[in-house]
């Protein structure tokens, strides 16, 4: 039915890595956890495994923040369900992010993966994250240092976006990162299809994606996986990027933010089952181990903060979301959100299904 794999669309096949490499996941469920600066911490890492989430990235880590130690340091450390895992890095100087890379490695990281998308203002005129797409030496200098610094039994990925901005310069900028990240035996790269310029405004272009897969077919065959971002809105979303794009597989990030069950929903899918709704009680069930897993990473305090945002997202697959995402919008500590469980938790009721937010056929879009 749904669910569709390259395989389908007269597209070279990707040679796919063995199952114990830490990429070989992909064999068998072609989707990630992006990382999601503010969102993917422990917490949702772990619930997203817990639902059958393979693989998850981490937010962008600034190098200096691990080469100072302290918060930043800690912050990084990994529980021993955590795997397997890419601690993905951003920064400006060669030297100081393969520092950082190191310091990922020596803390059991089983994929380094560099930050070249980030679209946040430049830093004291240093360039960093998708900012270095308008600086490709630069760019090269640091996947470069930090290939030198990392032996190749780790596997290295860079986070792209599809270029800096829509002029011809940028596309071959773009180009020219890539293939010196191949060059440099780099195991993979997520492009997230729209440009450092556009922020995260209107749709990520899903035909310009299918152009890179078309342009690094042979790299492809070779076994460079290139993953796909941008508009990965449901289940169903991710197996249409495979389809449209050629991508070996989907990073899934807005939308599993208060959505773990897309990643279970993927795997019904793959299955040739129709997808299904987490109900009251799974969806309190999952509500109140995302925070105590919180609490144990951040303390209450902290976790309050954060469920906050989860609470407002969690609150679309209820049938009474705007009394839900209001009452989780005053939640401060433990209490109040124990509070709005029993008032709007307590009786377990069919859940309902969230709508995609994309609204545009992406077949349609042009480049
Ligand atoms: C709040 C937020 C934080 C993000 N933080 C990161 C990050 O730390 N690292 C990263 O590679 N991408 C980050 N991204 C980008 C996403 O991984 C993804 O590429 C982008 O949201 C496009 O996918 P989507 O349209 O399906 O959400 C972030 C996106 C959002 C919305």
């Amino acid at each position: 039915m749904i669910a569709t794999t390259p395989s389908e669309s007269n597209h070279p096949i990707p040679k796919l890595p063995p199952a114990d490499h830490p990429l070989g996941w992909v064999r068998h469920a072609p989707f990630y956890q992006a990382g999601l600066a503010g969102y993917s911490d422990t917490a949702m890492r772990l619930i997203a495994r817990k639902h059958g989430c393979p693989y998850c990235v981490t937010e962008a880590m600034l190098d200096h923040f691990l080469i100072q130690g302290g918060k930043g340091l800690d912050h990084a450390r990994l529980s021993d369900d955590d795997h397997p895992i890419a601690g993905q890095l951003m920064g400006s100087h060669p030297e100081d992010i393969a520092k950082g890379a190191k310091i990922l490695a020596n803390l059991d990281y089983d994929v380094i993966d560099i930050n070249l998308a980030c679209p946040v203002k430049k830093i004291k005129k240093k360039c960093r994250g998708g900012h270095l797409l308008s600086a490709p030496d630069e760019a090269i200098a640091i996947l470069q240092a930090v290939r030198d610094a990392i032996p190749h039994n780790i596997p290295l990925s860079l986070k792209l976006r599809r270029a800096y901005d829509d002029t011809p310069q940028m596309a071959e900028n773009f180009h020219k990162i890539l293939d010196a990240a191949i060059n440099l035996d780099y195991a993979s790269t997520t492009i997230h299809g729209r440009t450092v310029q556009q922020k995260y405004i209107g749709p990520a272009k899903w035909p310009i994606l299918k152009q890179i897969t078309s342009h690094y077919a042979s790299a492809t065959q070779s076994g460079f996986l290139i993953f796909g971002s941008g508009d990965v809105d449901s289940p169903q979303a991710i197996f249409d990027m495979i389809r449209q794009t050629n991508v070996v597989g989907a990073s899934v990030a807005r939308g599993c933010i208060g959505n773990p069950w897309i990643f279970e929903q993927a795997h019904q899918l793959l299955q040739e089952k129709s997808p299904t709704s987490p109900d009251i009680e799974q969806q309190k069930n999952v509500l109140l181990e995302h925070f105590q897993l919180s609490v144990s990473i951040h303390g209450e305090h902290l976790a309050g903060r954060m469920m906050r945002k989860f609470g407002i997202k969690f609150s679309q697959h209820h049938p009474n979301h705007d009394a839900v995402k209001n009452a989780f919008i005053k939640v401060k500590n433990l209490d109040d959100w124990q509070t709005v469980l029993d008032t709007h938790y307590a009786k377990n009721a069919p859940g309902v299904p969230i709508t995609p937010w994309t609204k545009l056929p992406q077949d349609t879009l042009s480049e």
